[in-house]
């Protein structure tokens, strides 16, 4: 090949091999951008959400009033409680220790259960409660690394409960 054809030849390959690997490069992060999210690390799921959100709570509803209501050891603090008012706040009790979306503060858990107190409401009722939320989210299924989480929702109320 003569000189004269082979610089522009050279000059050609040359230039092709520098911008070929950019466009292509280009071309290629495109195609990341667009399945973008499928890189990001999943968003880790609430407790409330593993547990299966609302439908949870009114599967354990139930479950766990019944539970409750057959203990004598903690049945008096329930009773003359309106009924539906009371589910209402059976869900809210499970909403919150499933960690869910909920508007009550330690101060209204203190005010809530005062008058359980003044009634001899104590460490050993709590224990009560606790294990029948167990055992309520043990009949249904769910895995113990869970429950774990749930009760130590609740465990977490137990002064504000317990007003001390
Ligand atoms: C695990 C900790 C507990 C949590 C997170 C909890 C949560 C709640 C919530 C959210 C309410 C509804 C408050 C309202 O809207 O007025 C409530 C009410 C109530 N809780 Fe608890 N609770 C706990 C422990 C207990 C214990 C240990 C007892 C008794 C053994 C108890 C008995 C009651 C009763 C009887 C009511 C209804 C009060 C009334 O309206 O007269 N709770 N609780």
């Amino acid at each position: 090949m003569h000189l004269e054809t082979f610089i522009p030849v050279f000059i050609m390959f040359a230039v092709f091999g520098l911008i070929m690997p950019t466009v292509l490069s280009g071309i290629s992060d495109k195609g990341r951008v667009t399945g973008g999210e499928a890189v990001e690390p999943p968003k880790k799921q609430s407790l409330f959400d593993q547990l299966g959100g609302n439908a949870a709570v009114n599967a354990a509803v139930d479950i766990f009033y019944r539970r409750v209501l057959a203990d004598a050891y903690v049945v008096r603090f329930f009773e003359g409680v309106d009924m539906e008012r009371q589910a209402a706040k059976q869900k809210a009790f499970l909403t919150m220790a499933f960690g869910g979306p909920h508007s009550y503060t330690g101060k209204d858990m203190r005010e809530g259960h005062r008058h359980l107190i003044k009634m001899g409401l104590n460490d050993s009722h709590f224990d009560h409660i606790l294990m029948h939320l167990r055992a309520t989210l043990a009949e249904l299924g769910v895995p113990n690394n869970l429950i774990q989480q749930v009760i130590a929702i609740a465990e977490s109320t137990r002064n504000d409960v317990l007003d001390r």
